[in-house]
């Protein structure tokens, strides 16, 4: 039966597995050593039962008895220790670190890179938070279920330096989940207000947690798009009345000029009653209907960028997409897809297109790749580096990476059903 199908596939990816028996694939590549600063955090997954501000009770997977977990702040340079406990949660839990580049053993793969942590039981990440911005954490144990039952969180990484800025700046994560069927905005089920005085500048941390893309609406204010997955862009242009479209797993960093009278409404149509507001004026208009951002021409491209030029060492096609209760890369499904081999050094050229089947944000384990061009168009922009690609119907991308991190990683897509329906594959070091 189809039920029966969906099951199994569950069980054969890789990101779905229960605790493995055999060889775990990358236990020899530990975290290195270093003297930087250490920064450590405890954090306890289980179930608990939460009480939503409008009086719903909602049964949840929580971390530190809230979802999302605690916010992890970290500065550039720290080495973060992060244990993790399981309380009760009986298919067992890992913590992975979307978008940051840690060492194999510590990308909390369950079944792949450690096994799942069972009540009782604990393990301990350590990476050194090395670039900057803005990144979550969520559960890699049956991700599509624990995931959307609230195993997550956010994960700030702080520039060494500060921010630059001639105004102040008020520095919020804003993070967006489907706990089940309730959708939240930091852990809320109604909006939240942003602190901000005119003149200064807010800087939004947009994550998208769950599995669908949102598209924003920022009305009463122009701003920057100053980052996307954590990667700032170069020399962000001011926008107005336009929609920012944030795939699954994506986030964007927005820095918005607090208006000397009114106020700023951020709202999605995919999440009604949970508009962010900055400021106490009266309201703005509302704007349904603007134009899509696009990163294509947005920015201004670096002098001397040479990474466009480069002669890629290996080439890979794949292409997203469905074929009967399936979703498949290259018509085939986890585990049957090949993996794309590299060697370390490889300068790695991949070509994404998405053949159908929905939104399928593309999310690749343990690097961070770029984006040269997006349906034969060449970015005219800024750089944009990501480690999650939204791809729509028909849309077809030019990914480069550098094979700069040894060990097995999964790529799959980030809406974590379609993962869990097949759409997942490895990329492996020879
Ligand atoms: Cu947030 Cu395998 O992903
Ligand atoms: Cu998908």
């Amino acid at each position: 039966t189809e039920m029966a199908g969906m099951g199994h596939m569950e069980h054969m990816a890789g990101m779905e597995n229960s605790p493995a028996e055999g060889e775990l694939s990358c236990d020899s590549l530990t975290a290195p050593e270093s003297s930087a600063p250490i920064r450590k955090f405890e954090l306890t997954a289980a179930q608990t039962t939460l009480k939503l501000a409008n009086g719903e009770k909602v049964k949840a997977w929580t971390f530190n008895g809230s979802s999302p977990g605690p916010e992890l702040r970290v500065t550039e340079g720290n080495r973060v220790v992060i244990t993790l406990h399981n309380k009760d949660i009986e298919d067992g839990v890992t913590i992975h670190f979307h978008g940051i580049k840690v060492p194999c053993s510590q990308d909390g793969i369950a079944g792949l890179t450690q096994d799942a942590v069972l009540p009782g039981g604990q393990f301990t990440y350590t990476f050194i938070a090395t670039t900057p911005g803005t990144y979550w954490y969520h559960s890699h144990q049956m991700s599509s279920i624990q995931v959307s039952k609230g195993l997550l969180g956010a994960l700030i990484v702080e520039p060494k330096t500060g921010y630059q800025s001639d105004a102040p700046i008020s520095d919020t994560t804003v993070l967006y989940q489907q706990l089940d069927s309730s959708m939240l905005v930091n852990g809320r089920a109604e909006g939240i207000a942003v602190p901000g005085q005119p003149g200064e500048q807010a800087r939004l941390r947009l994550i998208n947690a769950g599995n669908e893309t949102m598209e924003f609406n920022i009305d009463g204010a122009s701003f920057r798009g100053v980052a996307m997955d954590g990667h700032d862009l170069h020399e962000p242009g001011l926008l107005e009345g336009v929609r920012v479209p944030i795939g699954a797993g994506q986030r964007y960093d927005l820095l918005i000029q607090v208006p000397n009278t009114g106020k700023v409404i951020i709202s999605s149509p995919m999440a009604k009653n949970l508009p962010i507001t900055i400021g106490s004026g009266s309201e703005p208009q509302h704007s349904d209907g603007g134009q899509l951002f696009s990163f294509i021409d947005y920015g201004t491209p670096l002098p001397n960028d040479t990474t466009l030029y480069v002669q890629p060492d290996r080439l890979f096609n794949l292409e997203l997409g469905q074929n009967l209760f399936v979703k498949s890369i290259n018509g085939k499904a986890f585990s049957d897809i090949p993996p794309m081999i590299v060697k370390e050094g490889d300068h790695v050229r991949i070509n994404v297109s998405n053949r159908g089947g929905g939104d399928h944000p593309f999310h690749i384990h343990g690097h961070v790749f770029r984006v040269l061009s997006k349906n034969g168009v060449a970015l005219r922009g800024s750089p944009v580096y990501l480690d999650t690609l939204l791809t729509k119907e028909g849309e077809t991308y030019e990914l480069y990476l550098e094979a700069d991190n040894p060990g097995l990683w999964m790529v799959h897509c980030h809406n974590l059903k379609h993962a869990s329906m097949g759409m997942s594959m490895m990329l492996d070091y020879e």
